[in-house]
C-alpha cells in the first residue's frame, strides 16, 4: 500500500513540475527573476574568475556591488570594470582566512556603503579549504 501512495505521489510531484514549467515558459524572464535593483550584493573572491563574473552580472541588474578580494589589483579591475558600464561597486582587500579582518571589513561596509542584502561566494569550490 505504501509503494502504490509513494509511487501516487511521485506522478503527481512529476506532472505538477511539468506543469510548472509550461507555464514558466510563457513568462518573461524579467518577471521570472528577483530584482536585485539597489540591493547591497557583497561577492568575496570577486578578483577574478567566477567572483567577477558573478559582480559584473549583479551589477547589470543594477545590485550595488561590494567586492572581497585578497589580491586588490584583481578587486580593483573588477570594480574598474563595473564602474565603466555604469554600475556601483566598493573594492575591500580582504583576507577571508583572517576571521577578525572579516569582521573589520564587514564593519567598515557596513558604515560606507550599508547593509549588506545578500552574499555571495566567488572564492571557494571543490578545491578549496
Ligand atoms: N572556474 C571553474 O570552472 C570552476 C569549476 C568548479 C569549481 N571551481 C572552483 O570555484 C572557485 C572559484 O573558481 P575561479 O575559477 O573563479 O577561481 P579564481 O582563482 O579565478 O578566483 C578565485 C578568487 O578568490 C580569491 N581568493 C582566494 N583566496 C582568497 C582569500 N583567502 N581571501 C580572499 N580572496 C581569496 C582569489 O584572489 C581570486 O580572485 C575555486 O575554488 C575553483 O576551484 C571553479
Amino acid at each position: 500500500m505504501e509503494t502504490v501512495l509513494n509511487g501516487l505521489l511521485c506522478v503527481a510531484q512529476a506532472l505538477f513540475l511539468w506543469l510548472q514549467s509550461v507555464v514558466l515558459f510563457f513568462v518573461p524572464a524579467k518577471y521570472r527573476e528577483k530584482s536585485v535593483s539597489g540591493d547591497v550584493a557583497l561577492i568575496t573572491g570577486a578578483g577574478s574568475g567566477i567572483g567577477r563574473l558573478l559582480a559584473l552580472r549583479l551589477a547589470k541588474r543594477g545590485a550595488r556591488i561590494v567586492t572581497w578580494d585578497v589580491n586588490a589589483e584583481g578587486n580593483e579591475e573588477t570594480v574598474r570594470q563595473i564602474r565603466a558600464a555604469g554600475g556601483e561597486a566598493h573594492a575591500y582587500t580582504c583576507d577571508l582566512s583572517n576571521r577578525e579582518v572579516i569582521y573589520k571589513t564587514a564593519e567598515r561596509v557596513k558604515r560606507e556603503v550599508g547593509k549588506v542584502r545578500a552574499a555571495h561566494r566567488g572564492d571557494i569550490g571543490e578545491n578549496s579549504t
